[in-house]
């Protein structure tokens, strides 16, 4: 993929097109790494420089999986593009080369220095990519004035968004050790401090039955909701029954919209994942575990610090540990954690893609958030001092890492539009102070 990405570039008239070498991967003998590619497509000093960020990487995919059509194949039925890669990511990175090619064939000049990084290990953590970031900051990136990355979604299957943050993810695992060897119910039940007791209590502890967090200190970090950031979720199209559908169940905590988007993306959330050490199979084994390791996460936003909040989640747990008066032993640790990433959705880069969005669609974007994480979005931010924007062409059901992958054509051909648009407008665009 990286030399086909080359060879296109090298096509299109691209310049400096470099594969950048990551090495070996790390705990392996010798599976190199694949590279990093790099191109410029433009190097006016009078432009701005826009870094395009994609991957060519995808998530496996077996036809026996419950594929209609051959996975590694693209095929186009009805009004969509179906293959693994349609929308995440292979979709949105050719559709970057339509862009030059529909330029050099209109013979329209660019109005902005574009820089390509595209990846080849995004599904698997983005390894290498940091460090490589890191280490060009000032070499390629150099002057690198904002990125835009095409790698998310439409919030649903109708209204095209621009994505100006995500939630972190700070991981936890508590550890209660007591006898020595799992023991009897009928020997020990009523003797022994049992540690998944003790689990339980501190689980049952973490939130309230309606998911509020009961850990103290977490809510005051969290920034103020401004009312010029809760009008922008007035008029966000999205459908909660749809929603419901979606999960298969009439279980969501509110009833109505905002809160539920602001419950998903810019609030904390604690989530308990599972206990390892406790009996799980069917039937009714009369064991005591004799240690179990709790797990759980929280979703941060701004602005939780991840080392202020490790600290009260530890003070949290300890003490409520004590008032268990348990003799079992107890450690709360980190397992991982990634911060979050929020920009202004009013700053330049948004003003242009809001423009082009206008332009091709005919409707303002929703501006959106998402829970979940893209750890790379805060890399070019912190590394480059730099805005950055998620421009998504594809829908909110396009089942990127699902069987059945596909985007709809008329997201391939209007998204690949207003990208075009963006670098047209961010062109124009005042950049912020
Ligand atoms: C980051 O960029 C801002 C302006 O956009 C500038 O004021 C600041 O000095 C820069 N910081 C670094 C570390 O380059
Ligand atoms: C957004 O613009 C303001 C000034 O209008 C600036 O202070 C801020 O750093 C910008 N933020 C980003 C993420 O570009
Ligand atoms: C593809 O997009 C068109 C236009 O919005 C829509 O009518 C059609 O239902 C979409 N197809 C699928 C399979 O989502
Ligand atoms: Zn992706």
């Amino acid at each position: 993929m990286a030399h086909w990405l080359k060879s296109q570039l090298t096509k299109l008239g691209a310049t400096d097109i470099q594969l950048k070498d990551l090495g070996i991967q790390e705990h392996t003998k010798d599976l190199a790494l694949p590279p990093v590619v790099l191109a410029r497509f433009g190097t006016d000093a009078n432009k701005k420089n826009i870094l395009i960020y994609g991957h060519y990487d995808v998530q496996p995919a077996l036809k026996e999986d419950g594929w209609n059509t051959e996975p590694f194949e693209l095929v186009e039925q009805g009004d969509c593009l179906y293959g693994r890669g349609a929308t995440d990511d292979k979709g949105p990175v050719i559709s970057w080369l339509n862009i030059l090619q529909a330029h050099n064939e209109l013979k329209l000049e660019l109005p902005v220095n574009l820089v390509f990084c595209f990846e080849g290990m995004e599904e698997s953590g983005s390894l290498g990519l940091d460090d490589l970031i890191i280490a060009e900051k000032d070499k390629y990136f150099k002057g690198v004035d904002a990125v835009c990355i095409s790698d998310n979604y439409w919030l649903g299957t109708t209204h095209p968004v621009l994505t100006y943050g995500v939630r972190g993810c700070s991981y936890y695992s508590i550890t209660i050790s007591g006898p020595a060897a799992d023991l009897h119910s009928g020997l020990f039940g009523g003797v022994v401090h049992e540690p998944m007791i003790d689990l339980s209590h501190i689980f049952a502890k973490l939130t309230d039955p309606q998911g509020k967090i009961l850990i103290p200190g977490i809510k005051e970090m969290v920034a103020p909701l401004t009312p010029e950031e809760d009008k922008l979720y007035d008029t966000i199209n999205f459908d909660l029954e749809g929603f419901e559908q979606n999960i298969g169940s009439k279980t969501v905590l509110h009833d109505n919209v905002k809160d539920a988007l602001q419950a998903r993306w810019r609030y904390p959330s604690l989530s308990i994942h599972g206990v390892e050490g406790a009996f799980y199979n069917p039937g009714a084994k009369t064991v005591i575990p004799a240690k179990v390791v709790g797990k759980f996460s929280i979703r941060t936003v701004p602005n939780i610090e991840p080392r202020k909040l490790d600290e009260v989640v530890f003070k949290y747990v300890n003490e409520v540990f004590a008032s268990l008066k348990s003799k079992n032993t107890l450690k709360v640790e980190l397992v991982h954690d990634g911060d979050y990433w929020v920009s202004d959705p009013h700053n330049w880069s948004f003003r242009a893609a809001r423009k082009a969005t206008k332009a091709v669609w005919g409707v303002e974007p929703d501006l959106t958030r998402e829970g979940g994480s893209i750890p790379i979005t805060l890399s070019f931010q912190n590394n480059l001092n730099t805005s950055v924007i998620l421009l998504p062409m594809g829908r909110g059901d396009d089942g990127a890492h699902s069987t059945n992958e596909k985007i709809n054509v008329s997201n391939y051909i209007e998204g690949t539009k207003t990208l075009g648009s963006y670098l047209h407008f961010i062109a124009e665009e005042e950049k912020d102070a």
